[in-house]
């Protein structure tokens, strides 16, 4: 790959997420790319203060298990003369809001599959959220060392579960003990597979023409003919790569490999400096354009996800801004989209290189600013306070519970402590019309096991969180006569989200479902933008 990038400093960036179902080896996949790119090297290190860190991400996983140090963030690397920073998305008991919402921070995402598998549940959800903003994915489908679906299979899947176009890039050669390596398509050769040794660094694999007399020396006759086979089909059958298709969220280009034996990671890092898009104009109001863009002189950016500091003596927080337009330089000023002002003095840097902090950052960057609760979840700040970036959303809360008081004569405390934990993203608060108790909401159960330790901890609160009879929740919107309607037929199942949205609290997906089908009129919204 050419190092040679002539360009502005924000063009050479690629801000991207890898989105999977816990176990598909996102972890391992994340730390053979850092590895493959030779960039094993520090970014900043946020809160990550040991034994005292509740939530643990996967690449704590790595750091601890590899004795190797990685964000707790965002992670960057230099690949191909371009600049790539890799945002975590905490999965496993961790995953939450903040894992849906780092997707609005990425402009493109890699989607791991495990090949015995294919699509889970988690990824739907996942990909459902990268829909939001038609952000392009490119997939791997891992574990090729292990015995796998019918490739075709594995390809049906995504087209059926995830409706995109699903353009095989490759088409492996068996798999599990007959794994023998992968046809590249467009390059019409054979990728070799060969199991590498314990503890070896991650190289380019040998390639074959795929035509040539050469390729019979790693593939038998028969598997020979199955792969002729495969890549005949793939080239018949299934969709052709269209990079326009693909970075409308339409398209996604299909790898094989195996994350554990190294295979493949490299013909994904290439793939992601052909392919994946850099930082796009951002729709944003209240400036003198629609939209923020990259190249813009201004700088401005927007607040994804906010880490208390875990420590309940200290109240500061570490805001975490996805630049998305000017140069940004330490020790600058800005102002929040609400007119609050700060100064940015320490900034947390991840465009650090070995462990220097630098000095500034450009649009696709991620920076972290530490403040002491000023800073909120979907907040825009630029210099001029004007701006607000549009499409930082809520989700739907896939867990419900209601809240109660121990001592009833501190509903007053119980409602502030809710609101401002709500306020900083770590839960939803919701608050039935009817009776006015409070339920709260998360995607993930770490979220209410967080809140309520906080609950107790910061507010000296005794509260117990116990089911709710909902199961989920859906904004509502409509002409003020058909919701009027809808509320009259559905009283004790309504409530009011923070910021005095209306909310259906749904007692299954089914009812969900049910409700759109006889309510026509009114729109059920698994999103809200916050604010709005
Ligand atoms: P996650 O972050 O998506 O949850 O997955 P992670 O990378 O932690 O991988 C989950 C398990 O799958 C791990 O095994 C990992 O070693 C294994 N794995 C990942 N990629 C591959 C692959 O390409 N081939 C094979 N055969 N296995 C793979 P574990 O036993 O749960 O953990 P560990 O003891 O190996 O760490």
């Amino acid at each position: 790959m050419s190092s040679t990038f002539t360009g502005p400093e924000w063009a050479r960036r690629r801000t991207y997420a890898i989105i999977s179902h816990p176990d598909a080896g996102k972890t391992t996949l994340t730390e053979n790319i850092l590895l493959s790119a030779g960039a094993i090297r520090l970014a900043g290190q946020v809160a990550a203060r040991g034994e005292n860190r509740r939530t643990q991400s996967d690449w704590m996983k790595i750091e601890r298990e590899r004795g190797i140090s990685v964000s707790a963030s965002v992670m960057t690397y230099e690949y191909g003369g371009l600049l790539f920073n890799l945002l975590d998305t905490p999965g496993h008991e961790d995953f939450s809001e903040d894992t849906y919402r780092t997707l609005t921070a990425a402009d493109s995402a890699i989607m791991v599959l495990d090949a015995a598998k294919g699509v889970e549940p988690r990824t739907l959800k996942l990909v459902e959220v990268c829909r939001l903003r038609d952000i392009p994915i490119l997939t791997f489908i891992n574990k090729l060392d292990r015995e796998a679906m019918e490739t075709s299979e594995l390809l049906d899947d995504i087209q059926d579960k995830l409706a995109l176009d699903a353009a095989p890039m490759q088409w492996p050669a068996g798999s599990g003990q007959r794994f023998k390596g992968v046809a590249d398509l467009a390059r019409d050769e054979f990728v070799v597979y060969r199991r590498p040794a314990d503890g070896a660094m991650p190289e380019r694999s040998e390639r074959v023409p795929l035509g040539g007399d050469e390729i019979a020396r790693h593939l038998d006759p028969t598997e020979l003919a199955e792969l002729r086979e495969g890549a005949e089909l793939a080239r018949e059958v299934c969709p052709t790569f269209d990079p326009q298709s693909y970075r409308e969220g339409h398209m996604t280009p299909v790898y094989f490999g195996s994350a554990l034996r190294q295979f493949g990671v490299h013909q994904l890092l290439d793939a992601l400096v052909e392919v994946a898009p850099g930082p796009e104009p951002q729709p944003a109001t209240g400036g003198p354009a629609e939209t923020l863009d990259p190249g813009g002189k201004e700088v401005a950016g927007f607040v994804f996800k906010v880490q208390a500091n875990m420590d309940p003596n200290h109240r500061d927080r570490v805001a975490f801004m996805r630049l998305c337009s000017g140069q940004f330089k330490r020790g600058m000023k800005l102002k929040t989209d609400s007119g609050k002002q700060l100064t940015v003095s320490s900034p947390i840097m991840f465009f650090a290189q070995d462990r220097e902090l630098a000095d500034e950052a450009f649009a696709g960057d991620v920076i972290g600013v530490p403040n002491h609760g000023v800073l909120r979840v979907g907040d825009t700040l630029s210099e001029s306070g004007k701006w607000r970036v549009a499409g930082i959303p809520n989700f739907a809360p896939e867990m419900l519970r209601r809240a109660r008081l121990k001592d009833p004569l501190k509903a007053k405390h119980l409602k502030k402590a809710l609101e401002s934990l709500a306020e900083e993203g770590v839960t939803q608060l919701f608050r039935l019309q009817v009776g006015g108790d409070f339920v709260v909401g998360a995607v993930g159960a770490l979220q209410i096991d967080v809140m309520a330790e906080r609950v107790a901890a910061e507010y000296g609160l005794e509260v117990t969180f116990e089911p709710a009879p909902y199961d989920t929740a859906r904004w509502i919107t409509g002409a003020d006569d058909k919701i009027e309607a809808f509320i009259d037929r559905h009283k004790t199942a309504i409530a009011e989200d923070i910021d005095g949205a209306l909310v259906f609290m749904a007692k299954s997906a089914w009812e969900v479902n049910y409700s759109q089908e006889k309510w026509p009129d009114i729109e059920f919204h698994r999103a809200k933008e916050r604010r709005a």
